[in-house]
């Protein structure tokens, strides 16, 4: 009806799409996920990370045997992207599990494991069933969600909202981010106040305390995003390369392609590369390399070399004022980032691509928040 048109105008404001209202609000949405759980205390001006709804669990979380991550889509990929850190900080093994994928296999899940459950929504069956199963074999379960109330925060032990405000595209953009950054503040609450951790965890609080700012400055990107965009309008395929901190960043980035550019895209671990993906490598094919500086920029470089090597057609995205660094030729297109700490470099990246995404969807014509064949919630197996 026009009223609910015009309601819809309304929530959008003044972008033309929620996909595009979402990815631009991120500065925002990132500042509620964090606001009044990053703590600079006293007049040491020391750090800390305070989750309300995990701080009784927080022994037997360090105390368990393994985290696991269970959630489909997104919510895995950005469980897949604080990995590192988690498994750094707590020094307890964390593995990962698509939520489809655990079930078919049954596999192992135990009373000393705890399982945490990455949801957006809070319903999606997979992961529902998924809880219902840990819960069944005894592990401690944490929700991670975006919806007060839902199935998966109601039926966990504890948990943590993402408080990234309502998701209306289809499109998962700032929940990803907010749930990327509540998972590091997990990781920091799960590590604790130990001496050997300090500096590091101080540059972390410092890093997150400033990522609205940096999120705003790489939103700038957008009418770059938009020009590569169109030079892309017409490819049958994009690959997205990337390793550590940033493999997520290029399977989420791929998937953010496909699910609504309807275009072929793959998310590929660099480090695969010789194993097979280096035979699609030709002058035609676009490939994203992801080279932003952190433990492993001295391989990509190596790789982007090898691709060029095979005559790739590249498009890097490295750290500001690195273009020099990664760039083999003219030919090679550059998306150059803000450098921020490590662990909170995949927040940052994944917005040029989700641009990226978006400017594709709108210029092939395709409806951007409601993709075809796909629902936000995915409610059924
Ligand atoms: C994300 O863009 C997708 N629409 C999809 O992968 C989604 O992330 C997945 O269905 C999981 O949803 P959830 O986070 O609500 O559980």
């Amino acid at each position: 009806s026009v009223l609910e048109m015009e309601v819809e105008q309304i929530n959008k404001g003044h972008y033309e799409h929620y996909m595009q209202k979402e990815i631009h609000e991120q500065p925002e949405s990132l500042t509620t996920t964090m606001r009044g759980r990053l703590i600079r205390l006293g007049s040491n001006k020391s750090k800390s990370v305070l989750l309300g709804g995990l701080k009784d669990h927080l022994k037997t979380i360090r105390r368990s045997r393994r985290i696991v991550f269970i959630g489909c889509g997104t919510s895995y990929n950005a469980a897949l992207a604080a990995r590192p850190i988690l498994e750094e900080l707590s020094g307890v093994p964390v593995t990962m599990e698509i939520a489809s994928d655990l079930l078919d296999r049954e596999g192992p899940i135990y009373r000393e494991d705890t399982a945490v459950f990455v949801s957006q929504s809070g319903e999606t069956a997979d992961t529902l069933l998924a809880l219902q199963y840990a819960l069944d074999n005894g592990a401690l379960c944490v929700g991670i969600t975006n919806t007060v109330g839902s199935a998966i925060a109601r039926n966990t032990h504890c948990g943590v909202h993402i408080n990234a405000g309502a998701e209306i595209g289809v499109a998962s953009t700032k929940a990803y981010t907010s749930q990327i950054v509540v998972m590091v503040m997990l990781a920091l609450a799960i590590g604790g106040d130990t001496l050997s951790n300090k500096a590091k965890r101080e540059a972390i609080i410092d890093g997150l305390f400033d990522l609205p700012n940096k999120v705003r400055e790489v939103l700038k990107l957008d009418q770059e995003m938009k020009d590569l965009a169109k030079l892309l309008i017409a490819e049958q395929s994009l690959l997205v390369f990337g390793r550590g901190y940033n493999y997520a960043t290029a399977i989420e980035g791929a998937l953010k392609v496909k699910e609504v550019a309807l275009m072929h895209s793959e998310g590929i671990l660099a480090g695969e590369m010789k194993h097979g993906p280096l035979a699609l490598v030709d002058e035609n094919l676009p490939i994203v390399v992801i080279a932003t500086r952190d433990a492993c920029f001295s391989k990509q470089q190596s790789v982007i070399q090898q691709l060029h090597a095979r005559r790739g057609r590249l498009i890097v995205m490295c750290s500001k004022g690195d273009t020099v660094s990664v760039c083999p030729n003219e030919s090679c297109r550059v998306i150059e980032v803000p450098q921020v700490e490590d662990c909170l470099q995949p927040v940052i990246n994944v917005v040029p691509l989700q641009l990226l995404a978006y400017h594709l969807t709108v210029l092939r014509g395709f409806n951007v928040d409601q993709p075809r064949n796909l629902a936000k919630s995915v409610t059924t197996q």
